[in-house]
């Protein structure tokens, strides 16, 4: 069987499409739900920034010629980048090959699994690297940032993007939506059990520092779900928000508690089912936390 087929044999599982490539390796699906999801997150991550894909000053001093987008998804990311910076060349590598084929000419993309050695050698090192949302796909986060330090130039960004799976709020009506407590609670749990943790965001610029980078920088957005808040520009996050919670109920939660947590697959489906109801009912003001964490290599060492 060739490579181009073996990345495709997806695996299905309570009637969603998983990865093939490292099979079992990744907790959430790939098929065209996900998809639409990571759409919606595209927004809300731009959103938060003003319409801004980045915030690390990766273009201040010079121009970018080589960028990486690890766990690209659906490219959706790097397209935009492409356009931005037509005479760079982005590169974006992921599990699954759910990029389109119609990508600029600056725009590649190919199957690698992050927790590898990367496909790259020290003659096609990058300006900057980005990653956004791989919190649950990767069990080493030391190993993974020593290989974005080895793959970015010296003077070069690295910029992780993450949301806490951790839901806040500050007058005491988040801790009222239990099922949303039990949930996040579970999550946390079952993802530590399966060796990747989900919730890595607070931790991120600590790990770069210890791995070397050098002015890291974690900008933090408060991103509301729902419609809650007074102001109009984050009344619209909100609402973005709160559907993007509720699609991400389900890819969350089916494989890691059916595999994790021994629950049935009908369980799995009724917990879903619980914690969407309590997320429509709209009297908890509750929000999440986005880190936009970005380091440089120093030019020595
Ligand atoms: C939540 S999605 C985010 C996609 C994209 N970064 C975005 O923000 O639109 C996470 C992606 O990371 C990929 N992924 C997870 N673990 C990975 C690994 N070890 N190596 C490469 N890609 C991985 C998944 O296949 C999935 O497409």
């Amino acid at each position: 069987m060739s490579l181009h087929s073996t990345v495709r044999d997806y695996s299905y599982e309570n009637g969603r499409r998983y990865h093939a490539y490292r099979n079992g390796q990744y907790p959430m699906p790939n098929d065209e739900e996900e998809q639409d999801r990571l759409a919606f997150m595209h927004h809300l991550f731009k959103l938060l920034l003003g319409g801004h894909l980045y915030r690390a000053p990766m273009d201040q001093t010079q121009m970018p010629e080589r960028i990486l987008d690890v766990g690209t998804g659906t490219g959706i990311w790097a397209l935009e980048i492409a356009e931005d910076f037509p005479d760079a060349e982005i590169v974006g590598t992921d599990l699954s090959p759910i990029q389109p084929t119609w990508a600029p000419p600056n725009c590649t993309f190919l199957v690698d699994d992050a927790e590898s050695e990367w496909a790259f050698s020290p003659s096609e090192a990058f300006d900057y690297i980005h990653v956004r949302s791989l919190g649950g796909g990767i069990s080493d986060w030391q190993r993974f940032l020593e290989q974005a330090f080895e793959h970015v130039k010296p003077g070069g960004w690295v910029e992780i993007q993450e949301y806490e799976t951790w839901i806040r709020s500050d007058d005491g009506t988040g801790e009222q939506a239990k099922m949303l407590m039990d949930w996040q609670y579970k999550i946390d749990e079952a993802s530590r059990g399966f060796g990747r943790h989900m919730n890595v965001a607070p931790h991120l610029a600590q790990w770069m520092e210890d791995v070397g980078f050098r002015n890291v920088q974690d900008d933090v957005y408060k991103a509301p779900v729902g419609s809650w808040p007074k102001s109009s520009r984050l009344k619209e996050i909100g609402r973005v928000g709160k559907v993007t919670l509720y699609e991400a109920v389900e890819p969350y939660t089916l494989a890691l508690f059916t595999r994790v947590l021994g629950y049935s697959p009908e369980d799995a489906r009724e917990y879903v089912d619980k914690v969407r109801a309590e997320l429509l009912d709209g009297s908890h003001h509750i929000y999440v936390l986005y880190h936009y964490v970005y380091g440089r290599r120093p030019l020595e060492g």
